[in-house]
């Protein structure tokens, strides 16, 4: 299924965040979505995900489910990891109650297996690394067998090599699920190994769309300054950036 949003426009305390955006993911396709801290891109997200409503516009995703990887890998911490697993199934009324604890047991082993984490289901969170804790995050996010998935910056804070596995199962998980992606990023690594195509935002607008070889041409003064991470260029960081 594919992702198509039109003329999307979101304020915050009379501020466009997002203005008239407009932008279509086809089916097993990966968009990235890079920007200043503050353009935006979590915005986008969790517009797609109902998390928020837009001011104006439409958001096309059918009837297809969506799961989000957040930031921070958002498990409970609690919980240990069967539940923090589970509970994905356990807090929708559409799966409340279809499967026996022994099914569940199943679905969790398989999920895990998928992120290379086969019998951690009794560790705590804090017994994991930062990388793990992701990896968790991302079984949790597809035990629902969503037909979009919306990473948040699912790189941020681990070092080269946890990024690389990170982006295998970002991969892995599109040619598993055939879902539909969108990865919020800024990780050149993460843009180049991952994404279709990608757009980047800046003051309320899609400043360049164009497929990773494209953005690393560095043929526009937008790319130019994203790539050489510069403070020159028509992109001015602001104080809302921060
Ligand atoms: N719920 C909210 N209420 C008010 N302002 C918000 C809210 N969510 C985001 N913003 C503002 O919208 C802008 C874009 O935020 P966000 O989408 O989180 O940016 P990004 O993910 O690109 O860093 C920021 O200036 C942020 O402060
Ligand atoms: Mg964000």
């Amino acid at each position: 299924m594919a992702i198509k949003v039109q003329n999307l426009t979101k304020e915050f305390d009379g501020r466009k965040v997002l203005d008239n955006i407009s932008f279509s993911v086809e089916q097993g396709e990966i968009l990235s979505i890079v920007g200043f801290s503050g353009s935006g891109k979590s915005t986008i997200l969790k517009l797609i995900s109902g998390l928020l409503t837009p001011d104006a516009g439409v958001i096309d995703i059918g009837d297809g489910d969506v799961a989000m990887v957040f930031q921070y890998s958002a498990l409970f911490d609690s919980l240990n990891v069967f539940d923090n697993i589970s509970f994905a199934l356990q807090e929708r009324k559409e799966f409340r109650g279809k499967y026996t604890k022994e099914q569940l047991k199943e679905i969790v082993a398989k999920s895990l297996k998928t992120v290379g984490l086969e019998g951690i289901e009794d560790k705590f969170p804090y017994e994991l690394s930062g990388g793990m804790q992701k990896r968790v995050s991302l079984a949790r996010a597809i035990v629902t067998h969503p037909q979009f998935i919306l990473y948040d910056e699912p790189t941020a804070g681990l070092d080269p090599v946890a990024s690389t596995v990170i982006e295998d199962y970002i991969l892995r998980l599109r040619e598993e699920t055939k879902a539909t992606s969108i990865v919020v990023t800024h990780q050149m690594s993460t843009i180049k190994r991952c994404s279709d195509k990608l757009i980047m935002l800046y003051d309320g607008h899609i400043v360049f769309r164009g497929t990773p070889d494209e953005l690393l041409k560095q043929d526009n003064p937008y790319t130019k300054q994203f790539v050489s991470a510069s403070i020159e260029g028509p992109m001015k960081i602001t104080a809302s950036g921060f």
